[in-house]
């Protein structure tokens, strides 16, 4: 297969970002991008420099949780992401607006490489990556277009939502890419399926999420996003990755 010209550009631009996490699932409203802005959050928190990348384009919603309003990016050489609570930020709401913009499979692929393309990320320890749900033309480009992605996967407790997560992780398989393991959001009780199918598949289960009212009222308020159920959990997940940073370093 002919070698794609765009490819070195992007991991060109790439080339800064020490780790890159890719928060993603089978399914959509099981909490991904409440968990990849708060873990981006929590990660700025501790010291590391960090970017916040939002590809979800079945519905970008990172830009709401971090109450972003208003930007005007700064182009220079390509687009310089704007700092945002400390986080390097970057979604395509920029591009698509709030407005309603179904894309083909191929105007997919062509705005996202437009957005790897231009998009100047600078030093950085970790970009987290808001995806998309399920397994379509994001998620194949990305693996396609950066070798070095690393998934964090998120399920609710329901079975429904991690037979769908199931048909990720053996996408993920075939396509040779680490997973970090499998996070659990909403737990309403105490059941242990979840983290024994996790076990059956051979991953990591990093823990349980507790449904927390909370969540809601912290959407737009940095405090209070940290000061929720998930930023908790996600504080001991955190502290995981950046133990594995310090044995690598
Ligand atoms: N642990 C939690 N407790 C309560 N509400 C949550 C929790 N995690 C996420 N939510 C809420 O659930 C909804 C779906 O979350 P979201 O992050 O948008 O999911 P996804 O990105 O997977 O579609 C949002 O309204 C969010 O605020
Ligand atoms: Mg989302």
């Amino acid at each position: 297969m002919p070698v794609d010209p765009r490819t070195s550009i992007i991991n060109e631009r790439l080339v800064g970002i020490r780790r890159i996490i890719a928060v993603s699932s089978g399914k959509g409203g099981v909490g991904k991008s409440m968990v990849a802005t708060t873990l981006a959050l929590t990660l700025a928190h501790n010291g590391c420099k960090v970017g916040l990348f939002d590809l979800d384009f079945t519905g970008p919603s990172t830009h709401i949780i971090l109450d972003v309003q208003n930007l005007t990016l700064k182009e220079e050489k390509g687009i310089v992401p704007p700092t945002i609570y400390g986080l390097e930020y970057m979604s395509l709401v920029y591009f698509v607006g709030e407005n309603p913009t179904p894309l083909r499979g191929e105007d997919v692929s062509n705005a996202l490489i437009e957005l790897l393309v231009v998009t100047r990320w600078g030093a950085l320890d970790f970009l987290v990556i808001d995806m998309p749900p399920g397994i379509g033309d994001v998620i194949l480009d990305l693996v396609r277009l950066i070798k070095r992605i690393e998934f964090l996967i998120v399920t609710t407790p329901s079975l429904l939502a991690f037979e769908t997560v199931k048909k990720q992780v053996n996408l993920l398989r075939e396509l040779k890419m680490p997973i970090i393991g499998i996070i659990e959001n909403m737990k309403m009780d105490v059941t242990e399926s979840i983290e024994v199918e996790t076990g059956k598949l051979g991953l990591k289960y990093l823990g349980e999420i507790p449904y927390d009212p909370k969540v809601e009222c912290a959407i737009g308020d940095e405090a209070e996003l940290l000061s929720t159920a998930v930023a908790k959990k996600l504080r001991q997940v955190a502290k995981g990755l950046l133990l594995v940073e310090k044995r690598e370093r």
